[in-house]
Parts: structure tokens; C-alpha cells; sequence
């Protein structure tokens, strides 16, 4: 396992990808990272759709007007639901497990970039959830908050700059309002 600084430093998003498939090994340790995410009360409202199938990943890429084209090129995407009924804060705990699959996935030397979901719409303004629930049989029950397309990294992208770190985010004690619009 690499440092977990080195891991936070260097995990950048990954868009373009090789085509070169993941193990079923990989696939397992991603997954098995996913379902160890924390959850509200431990109710785990998440449910993942994985995706392999290259026409499916096609149709899968256009499931926005932009930034969701990569998904095209990825070797698996992971479809991150989740159930309102089983929690309140299930963007929340579905947003913990999507990063907590964009981690392992940095761990494993792989790259993955997150594609928004919820709030979003098609080219044809369809809502992003809707077209893909249809086209992936989801239960209505369920909302589709995020893609994280996965794949080996056809390209190499620089660190974190540390010198670009928003330290005037941080307030010591109280919200510093000075500190606002830095
Ligand atoms: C909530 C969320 C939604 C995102 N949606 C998209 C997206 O739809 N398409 C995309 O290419 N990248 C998306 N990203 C990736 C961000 O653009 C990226 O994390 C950000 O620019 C910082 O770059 P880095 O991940 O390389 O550090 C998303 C990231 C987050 C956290």
C-alpha cells in the first residue's frame, strides 16, 4: 500500500484510458472498498450497477450534454445508487462510497474520474438519472447520484501543487469573514 499522503497527492482525474480490462481481482477489491464505506446509522442505502459491456459504456457516455463522454473509453463503470427510503442522507453516504472507489482505485495504480449523475440532463435535456435508469433497468426506487469510470491510466497528469492549497479556507477557532473571497 503507498503512503496515504502519496495516494492524496497523486490521485488525480483520470479521462483518458488503455484497453486494457481490469482482473475480476481488481474488480473485487474495488468493490469490496465500496461496500466498507461509512454510512448514516449504517443503513448502507447504496446499491452499485457495474458496467463492462463497451455498447453499454457507448450509451452510458451520453448520458450528459458534456463531461460524461470518457465513460466511453473506461474499461468498468460503476454506477453508484441510492435508496431515500432506507436513509435521508443518502447523497451523503453514496458520495462517501463513490470516493472511497476513486481511493482504491488510486491505490490499485488505476485511474477513475467521477461523472455527475443527479441534478443533470442529456443533450436532448432529458434528466442525466432518467436515461440512465432506463437504459440499465433501475428500480424507481432507487437515484442515480454518480458514474465512476474506471480504467488503466493513458495518461499521466501532474500531482497536487501544494502551493495551490486554499489555505484561507481554513478558520482557527471562528469563521474569520477577511478570509472570504481571498
Ligand atoms: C461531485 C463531482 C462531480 C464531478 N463530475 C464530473 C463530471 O461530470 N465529468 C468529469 O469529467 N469530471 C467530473 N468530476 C471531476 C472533477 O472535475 C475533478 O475532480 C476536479 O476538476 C479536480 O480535479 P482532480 O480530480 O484531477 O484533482 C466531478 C467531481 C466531483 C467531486
Amino acid at each position: 500500500m503507498k503512503d496515504f499522503q502519496q495516494l492524496i497527492t497523486n490521485r488525480r482525474s483520470t479521462r483518458k484510458f488503455t484497453d486494457e480490462p481490469l482482473s475480476p481481482e481488481q474488480v473485487e477489491t474495488i468493490m469490496k472498498a465500496a461496500l466498507k464505506s461509512p454510512a448514516s446509522k449504517s443503513a448502507n442505502p447504496w446499491q452499485f450497477v457495474l458496467v463492462e459491456n463497451k455498447e453499454v459504456l457507448e450509451k452510458l457516455s451520453q448520458c450528459k450534454k458534456s463531461s460524461s463522454k470518457l465513460i466511453a473509453g473506461c474499461a468498468l463503470a460503476i454506477v453508484v445508487l441510492g435508496d431515500p427510503m432506507t436513509s435521508d442522507v443518502w447523497i451523503e453516504d453514496t458520495s462517501i462510497a463513490s470516493v472511497m472507489i476513486q481511493l482504491q482505485v488510486e491505490d490499485l495504480g488505476l485511474g477513475s474520474c467521477w461523472v455527475q449523475i443527479r441534478e443533470r440532463f442529456t443533450a436532448d435535456d432529458t434528466p442525466s438519472d432518467e436515461y440512465v435508469r432506463v437504459l440499465l433497468d433501475i428500480p424507481l426506487q432507487l437515484q442515480v447520484l454518480s458514474v465512476i469510470a474506471i480504467g488503466h491510466k493513458a495518461q499521466e497528469r501532474p500531482p497536487f501543487d501544494e502551493e495551490k492549497l486554499q489555505w484561507e479556507k481554513i478558520h482557527i477557532g471562528k469563521f474569520n469573514i477577511n478570509q472570504l473571497g481571498e
